[in-house]
């Protein structure tokens, strides 16, 4: 790729409707908060090269719990989201949408509210010194079980506030059916949030089927293996139903060999709505703009044909029409 080309993927301006804050936390960040916190980390959790150590879906999903383990205060949200809003900033990123597990906030003893006030104060101060918007999305943990979604559902519900834009769901997909969890969803679409489901990364077409015929989900997390049912591909087109594609995630994860076997461009030619995201940035080594990057690079993707992910992204984003119009207008 020239590196004219390379400079323009950087100043185009970007959406993220896919990160989880937990997941974005850097190494240096997890020590220093780990340590002004006074708690210790669990021996092994870092490589010799200093990224995180794991190996397949569930020691990812373990290391992901263990960097949050050191999370205790508003201050520690409010660091790694204005951290993690600086950066995307730094790479055209116009609006970010984060996942929050208030299940994690849980499992030390932080409340709901302390976890999304410092949320809050971060998305504020990115807002302030980048530019960038940044919304959150209330996320239940899929292996923590049906009657803990219900739980975070409802103190969704209870807790509404204008940042926080919809409900979702991660996790072990091996565990459970979307359909389990289709109480939970239903609290939080009646109380007006938009709802996306990791669906189609580790589990193969039918459980992004059991995700669109039992939830009230306008996007999937992933849903890459959709591409394996054309009738899928064909229904995911006629609902509009939006595709949160991950690629450098889904190498990582080793849900495709390499990115030539990767279906990113099957999916834009159904006429898929898609955006490019990172999912968990130091995890996966990767950021929204090396995702860019390589949509040009890997993919042959041109400075228009991202700019049309851009404004797809926009649009499948869970903001008010308001944001939705002004930031659409600044994609162009
Ligand atoms: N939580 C964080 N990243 C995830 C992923 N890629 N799949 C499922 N759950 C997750
Ligand atoms: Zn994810």
């Amino acid at each position: 790729m020239s590196a004219l080309l390379a400079n323009k993927i950087q100043k185009l301006p970007k959406v993220e409707l896919h990160s989880h804050l937990e997941g974005c936390i850097q190494p240096h960040l997890v020590r220093t908060i780990a340590e002004r916190n006074g708690i210790s980390l669990k021996h092994g959790l870092f490589t010799t090269d200093d990224t995180f150590a794991w190996g397949d879906f569930v020691e990812f999903l373990q290391a992901y719990d263990e960097a949050s383990f050191c999370l205790r205060k508003a201050q520690d949200y409010r660091d790694i989201m204005y951290t993690y809003m600086e950066q995307c900033a730094a790479e055209g990123t116009i609006y970010a949408e984060t996942f929050i597990s208030p299940d994690h906030a849980a499992a030390v003893g932080m409340s709901y509210e302390d976890m999304l006030s410092g949320c809050i104060e971060g998305i504020n101060d990115a807002e302030r010194d980048f530019g960038i918007v940044g919304r959150l999305i209330i996320s239940c943990i899929r292996h923590l079980g049906p009657d803990q979604a219900l739980v975070v559902a409802q103190q969704l519900a209870d807790n509404p506030h204008p940042y926080i834009v919809g409900f979702g769901m991660g996790g072990n997909e091996s565990m459970y059916t979307q359909a389990d969890f289709a109480p939970a969803f239903n609290i939080a679409a009646a109380a007006g949030f938009a709802c996306t489901t990791h669906a189609g990364e580790i589990l193969g077409p039918e459980s992004v089927w059991d995700a669109i015929d039992n939830l009230p989900v306008t996007r999937i997390g992933h849903g890459v293996r959709s591409t394996e049912d054309p009738a899928l591909m064909a229904e995911l087109a006629k609902r509009g139903i939006a595709l949160e594609v991950c690629p450098g995630s889904n190498i990582a994860l080793s849900v495709y060999p390499d990115l030539a076997s990767h279906p990113l461009n099957k999916i834009l030619q159904a006429g898929i709505s898609t955006s490019l995201n990172s999912d968990d940035p130091p995890f996966f080594d990767t950021t929204v703009g090396t995702e860019y990057q390589s949509g040009a690079e890997d993919f042959g993707l041109d400075l228009e044909q991202l700019r049309s992910i851009s404004r797809m992204a926009m649009e499948a984003s869970f903001a008010d029409a308001d944001t939705k119009a002004r930031l659409l207008a600044v994609i162009g």
